[in-house]
């Protein structure tokens, strides 16, 4: 198991955001986790990668518990977070910002230069403005430009948050094949989303509403049920109908 995530309760002050997620990613997944605005998704990356500390609960990374570790550590075991925003220096290159990601790799530059030119291989749209400044790209390009970056640290596991967010379906589509091609070089992706556009490419699904895991499943069965009553679990208002699959085995 790469990653278990285990009654994790998380909050903001005195706001309580994370009631117990419940969560797993194995080794060579894609997984997503939906659920609409305000359901806890991104404070649950955020407890995962340790930009706020749990409450209570568990985080187990590669059978190891990371809950009480400082961020860097858990980048320095091979977990990468690309947050909501892109998080791209607007100023900085192109190239300069995916060279960011090279930052917490140890094994050397030959490797980091092999794996920066394959990225561009298969990210062409950054290799031709590898020098202009990155608020040039449009939004989508600037989402390939946070994924490469991403990709380049080597992350086992790369948590992605709302991948899809303001950008066009067939941007989407394609972003979402490069994610399925990360996968075949050893990346497991945990993938935030409110669009259903992901259950196309993730292995297992989790849909999480006030701040709980609502149900689970392989994403191909949660499509089999249809878009429309999973808008319903996103909107929060029949979740009872839905909820006939607890989440199994976690527990
Ligand atoms: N910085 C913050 N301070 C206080 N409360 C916050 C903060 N960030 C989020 N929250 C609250 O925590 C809850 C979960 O928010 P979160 O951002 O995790 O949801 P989300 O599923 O990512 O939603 P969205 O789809 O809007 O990104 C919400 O009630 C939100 O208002
Ligand atoms: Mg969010």
């Amino acid at each position: 198991m790469l990653l278990s995530v285990r009654a994790l309760v998380a909050g903001y002050g005195a706001v309580q955001a994370l009631y117990g997620v419940e969560l797993e990613v194995r080794e060579g997944e894609i997984v997503s986790l939906l659920g609409a605005n305000g359901a806890g998704k991104t404070t649950t990356l955020r407890a995962i990668s340790g930009v706020i500390r749990p409450w209570s609960g568990e985080v187990v990374l590669g059978g190891r518990r990371f809950d009480h570790e400082p961020p860097e550590v858990r980048a320095a075991w091979g977990l990468g977070h690309l947050p909501e925003g892109r998080g791209i220096l607007t100023s900085l290159t192109v190239g300069e910002n995916l060279m960011l990601g090279a930052t917490v790799r140890r094994d050397g530059a030959t490797a980091i230069r092999r794996d920066r030119d394959r990225l561009l291989e298969l990210f062409p749209a950054l290799a031709g403005r590898l020098g202009q400044p990155a608020g040039m790209l449009s939004g989508g390009q600037q989402q390939m430009l946070g994924l490469a970056r991403a990709l380049l640290a080597r992350p086992r596991l790369l948590m992605v948050d709302e991948l899809s967010f303001g950008l066009a379906p067939v941007v989407v589509e394609e972003l979402l094949q490069l994610v399925r091609e990360a996968r075949e070089s050893g990346t497991s992706f945990l993938l935030v989303e409110q669009s259903l556009s992901v259950l196309a490419i993730s292995d297992r699904s989790y849909v999480i509403a006030g701040g709980r895991t609502l149900l689970e499943g392989r994403s191909s069965e949660l499509r089999a049920r249809g878009a429309e009553s999973l808008a319903r679990v996103y909107l929060g208002t029949h979740a009872q109908d839905v909820r006939t699959s607890p989440p199994g085995g976690m527990s």
